[in-house]
């Protein structure tokens, strides 16, 4: 099964976005996420439809999904402007939603694909539910809020705990894609531990090396 590497636009230069978006996606990642953050749900105020409408045209371009990770109360309010901003995936928060499985529906009946996450604290009971609805599971190895953290080890048997899970009830289609301090020198245990799919931000923009680097960097990591 080959991982898909997916480009965390939160720590890239938002001067010249798009820019780093190209770049990324030209370098080998596979999609796009973006971190919605709205100074309830986690402290800080980031990004809203309207950055998401503005890399639609460029993940057109390059056939690169865009996937959207709400850090947001009331997550129900918020979905048709990100569907109409030209989402392709919607996470939604299984502490942030009344109710879950309403909200989900919702995505999917405006056509974008709807996944479900939880905070590194939220056992995966809390989503167990919720699973046969979803088409992407985010496991959370950082306290969502911030770029630039450090993986969390505890993520590792999470993972692997979720890949038994979704295995053992037929679900094995589902996206299992894990997110937060994932860098070159931790990369392979996430995938070794059953992630379908990475999300990387730090490691891929800072001014440590090129995006072009770095993502080679962490494809040659995973092997
Ligand atoms: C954290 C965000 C992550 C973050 C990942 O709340 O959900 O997507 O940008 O960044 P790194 O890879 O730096 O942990
Ligand atoms: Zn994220």
């Amino acid at each position: 099964m080959t991982t898909k590497l997916g480009a965390s636009i939160l720590t890239a230069d938002f001067s010249r976005l798009g820019e780093q978006a190209r770049e990324a996606i030209a370098a080998g990642a596979d999609f796009i996420h973006l971190d919605v953050m709205d100074g309830r749900f986690v402290p800080h105020i980031t990004i809203g439809p309207l950055v998401v409408a503005a890399l639609r045209p460029i993940a057109d371009e390059a056939g690169a999904p865009l996937d959207v990770h709400l850090m947001i109360e009331n997550p129900e309010q918020h979905i048709p402007d990100f569907v109409e901003a030209g989402a392709d995936i919607i996470t939604i928060h299984i502490e942030a939603s009344k109710n879950i499985k309403n909200t989900i529906q919702l995505i999917r009946r405006l056509n974008v694909r709807p996944g479900v996450t939880l905070r590194p604290n939220t056992p995966l009971r809390a989503i167990e539910e919720i699973l046969p609805e979803v088409d992407l599971v985010l496991i959370m190895s950082v306290e969502p809020g911030y770029g630039g953290q450090s993986y969390l080890p505890s993520s590792t048997e999470k993972i692997a705990h979720l890949r038994r899970m979704l295995d053992e009830r037929g679900l094995a289609n589902v996206e299992l894609e894990v997110d937060g301090g994932i860098k070159a020198h931790n990369i392979a245990e996430v995938a070794a531990a059953g992630a379908s799919v990475i999300v990387v931000g730090s490691a891929v923009f800072n001014h440590a090396a090129s995006v072009s680097d770095n993502i080679a960097a962490l494809r040659r990591a995973l092997g």
